[in-house]
């Protein structure tokens, strides 16, 4: 298997943004651009550009969609409007820290520039960018090597959601340890769960990996604990939103799940993540806000309706499984162990 055949979620281009339409994802591959701050907003509103680090990489560039024009105005008026730019694109979902991260990083990168032009700005901030772009890859690898040591030949895997190529830069958060493994030369049987509403598992998850070649089994959500009751998981690996200063860690709905079964099974529950998922600010799962969207995502399947007329509905988007249930997270630091309110202070640090 060749790393470099994984598909791109995000690519930017003489000041437009290119992302591949997964709203579209398996039947159509579209590449889509995107040269205004209220397409990009709409894009990470949508799940067109989805997966915590790629809506950070996302909101990075689409901050530079709505400035590229802005270069003729007054450093004061440029970084004014850059402020209220960011704030907007930090609007379009709440719960993936990555996606403030990364437009604070932006921020900074323009407050540095004292006594400059608006165009040195806008330089300054499309390099912050970049850099956005390429520590993202570096962090992607590292896990993938932290992690693929854990992963034997013949064992089992479950993930859920994507924490894929599409959900980052490039190689994915929980599955960077999986294709690494696979190009380590093991082999070993990876299950996707669907992901309901939105099938991200599905639709995602096993497409990618099956165009890498993997072993891949699809599950529906409901059929994870019959799955480990048979010993068919020796290890669950999710991605995550969010890890608050405790160790609680937000992901995709249906994670916690996922980690109270482990936690019954016995089975080792990892969360891979880079250091720009970890929220120090934030001191535990409860501070999290969790995404609510829309009814009819639950309320329908392929745009057929499945529910009767006026049903009461929840929609979170997301869980937050306690520190408790999590065995460690794989990052680009390495391996970490409990207790992660002490431990997880390394992604703080530089590389
Ligand atoms: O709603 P989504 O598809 O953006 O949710 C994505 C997830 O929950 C991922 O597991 C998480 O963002 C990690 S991506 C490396």
């Amino acid at each position: 298997m060749s790393l470099s055949s994984l598909p791109r979620a995000v690519r930017f281009e003489d000041g437009n943004l290119f992302i591949l339409d997964q709203t579209k994802l398996p039947s159509k591959i579209e590449i889509i651009k995107l040269s205004s701050p209220s397409e990009v907003w709409e894009a990470i509103r949508s799940l067109r550009v989805r997966g915590a680090p790629a809506i950070g990489i996302a909101g990075a560039y689409g901050l530079l969609t709505g400035m590229k024009p802005l270069t003729g105005l007054s450093a004061g008026e440029f970084k004014a409007k850059a402020a209220e730019t960011a704030a907007y694109l930090d609007s379009a979902r709440p719960t993936a820290v990555n996606l403030g991260w990364a437009l604070g990083r932006m921020m900074r990168a323009a407050a540095a520039c004292c006594d400059m032009p608006a165009s040195e700005i806008y330089s300054a901030m499309e390099k912050e960018a970049g850099d956005i772009y390429r520590e993202d890859a570096a962090c992607c690898r590292s896990i993938g090597r932290a992690g693929a040591g854990l992963i034997k030949d013949g064992c089992g895997v479950l993930t859920h959601c994507n924490a894929g190529a599409l959900a980052v830069s490039e190689l994915g958060t929980a599955l960077a340890p999986v294709y690494t493994a696979m190009e380590e030369g093991r082999a070993f049987r990876v299950y996707a769960d669907e992901t309901r509403p939105l099938l991200q598992g599905a639709r995602l998850t096993a497409w990618e990996l099956s165009a890498a070649g993997a072993d891949v089994t699809l599950i529906c959500d409901g059929m994870a604990a019959h799955v480990m009751s048979k010993g068919l998981i020796d290890m669950v690996i999710v991605g995550c939103d969010r890890v608050a200063a405790n160790g609680d860690a937000a992901n995709k709905i249906g994670t916690l799940g996922l980690a109270v079964l482990a936690g019954h099974f016995g089975v080792p529950f990892y969360v891979a993540c880079p250091g720009s998922t970890y929220d120090p600010a934030t001191p535990d799962g409860e501070s999290i806000i969790i995404e609510e969207r829309p009814e009819s995502e639950v309320t329908s399947f392929g745009g057929v309706k499945t529910a009767p007329e006026g049903v009461k509905v929840m929609n979170p988007a997301f869980d937050v499984t306690p520190s408790g249930l999590i065995t460690a997270f794989i990052t680009e630091k390495g391996v970490i162990k409990p207790p992660f309110a002490e431990n997880m202070k390394v992604l703080e640090e530089k590389p």
